[in-house]
């Protein structure tokens, strides 16, 4: 029995298993930069960052980290750090400039590239085929509430697993689907900036039926293909220790942590528990209950924070709040999420009761934090703490009998993090986004000797 209470609780990687899953995750948009090089089309976030006022000082993707050019290095960083896997996403905008139709070859060239220089650094890659930067060619059609999209996400795949899938094995098919639709297609904080409910639900509906038609195509043309996806998951509970609360809590856990996994699973939409799901139904046609389904072989979840919420009868369609962290005087990170490790393990306990996932693995955790640089060295005292924090929640869930197969730090280098622009600091690595000069946190350094004992 592994006491994580004990001090000094020292972590070692051979407690999580031989076969467990070391790595590191990126997204294209946030650090790729080359947002028009070589024959790239526009993404949503080229357009949205370019609108006044939606994102904080206007910051942009269009340069962000120069993953671009400056891929070999970074991989190098990634090889330095003793981290065995790297997570990736690609661009649809670069091999399908218009989303569909003529391909862009210098864009599966970069890709390549890319994949071949894990490959020789003794990497194994990860790909993301979908992390929020649609075509915006695709978007000027309708975008995720375009049934259509479920076509063009086909053809975008099979383009991908026919060019990569004899290098690439490991494939998650979308990243987070619920953070892009609710942000972009009720809230409008993310690309596209679209609002409403006439906006969210077909979104929801063409992105899961996406989903599984993505993970089919991949199981036809890649050979011995590890296929999965992932989700955002949030540890919800009440605020008062009143009925009211409590069901409010099971409205939001509806929305932030079943929404798209049990209609995948085959367990429908969880519409009982959230009413305004119904309308998705209204729009479902005959095939689509059957075509919904995909049986992954693994479930990636990515877990940063908790959340509390309270009934509220001035919310609309949620009846329900959260209530910030801030309000409650909680430890917060630069995003003012509350630091809360135990939700890690209550989310591997709520995701393994599905007795149809056959892996989970935590495909991205981590924190920003301000970092302090003194004498060219970079200190990021919290970041270390966090990492080790939820590594521990990790191990007393396995303690406990769960099985989990692996961890992804979020992220390799500071990047650009979607509407907040570069002031969130989530990486391994420092950037100067003067000079883009890369530099080991601590935090980075301590990732490295623990990966290596
Ligand atoms: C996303 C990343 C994002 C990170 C921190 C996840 O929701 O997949 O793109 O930068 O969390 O917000």
């Amino acid at each position: 029995m592994i006491n994580i209470h004990s001090s000094p609780f020292t972590l070692n990687k051979e407690d999580f298993g031989p076969h467990f899953k070391w790595g590191v995750t990126v997204a294209a948009y946030q650090i790729e930069g080359g947002h028009d090089a070589d024959g790239k089309g526009f993404s949503i976030w080229d357009v949205f960052t370019q609108q006044k006022g939606k994102t904080k000082d206007g910051h942009h993707g269009n340069i962000a980290c120069d993953f671009y050019n400056q891929y070999q290095n970074d991989i190098s960083l990634i090889k330095e750090l003793n981290i065995p896997n790297f997570r990736f996403s690609i661009a649809w905008s670069r091999i399908l400039p218009q989303g569909i139709g003529e391909i862009n070859q210098a864009g599966i060239d970069y890709y390549n590239r890319v994949i071949d220089c894990c490959l020789a650094a003794g990497i194994t890659p990860w790909l993301t085929l979908y992390h929020w930067d649609l075509p915006y060619a695709l978007e000027l059609k309708g975008g995720w509430t375009n049934r259509e999209i479920i076509k063009w996400f086909e053809e975008f795949v099979s383009i991908c697993a026919k060019n990569f899938g004899n290098r690439v094995k490991n494939w998650i098919v979308m990243n987070e689907p619920v953070v892009f639709t609710g942000a972009g297609y009720f809230l409008g904080l993310h690309a596209p900036g679209r609002r409403g409910m006439k906006n969210f639900l077909p979104a929801v509906l063409h992105t899961t039926l996406a989903i599984a038609a993505g993970g089919r195509v991949l199981r036809q043309y890649v050979k011995d293909a590890n296929i999965g996806t992932t989700f955002s998951c949030s540890h919800v509970e009440p605020y008062r220790n009143i009925e009211r609360d409590f069901m409010a809590v099971k409205r939001i856990d509806a929305l932030l942590n079943r929404l798209y996994i049990e209609p995948l699973l085959g367990l429908g939409f969880p519409e009982k528990d959230l009413p305004v799901l119904k309308g998705i139904k209204k729009m479902m046609q005959p095939e689509d209950d059957k075509n919904l389904i995909f049986d992954f072989d693994f479930i990636g979840i990515q877990n940063y924070t908790r959340e509390v919420v309270k009934n509220s009868w001035l919310m609309p369609y949620v009846s329900a709040s959260l209530v910030k962290a801030e309000k409650r005087k909680v430890p917060l990170t630069t995003m003012g999420w509350e630091v809360y490790p135990e939700a890690m393990y209550e989310m591997i306990k709520k995701f393994s009761v599905y007795p149809q996932i056959k892996k989970l693995l935590i495909t991205e955790n981590g924190a920003a934090f301000p970092d302090e640089l003194v004498n060219g060295e970079v200190y990021d005292v919290e970041r270390k703490k966090y990492i080790q924090d939820n590594l521990k929640q990790i191990l007393r869930a396995k303690d406990d009998g769960y099985e989990v197969n692996g961890y992804f730090v979020w992220t390799l280098t500071d990047n650009f993090e979607w509407a907040e622009g570069y002031h969130p600091r989530f990486g391994l690595i420092h950037v100067d986004f003067d000079t883009l000069k890369r530099t080991v946190k601590d935090s980075g350094k301590w990732y490295a000797d623990f990966l290596k004992r």
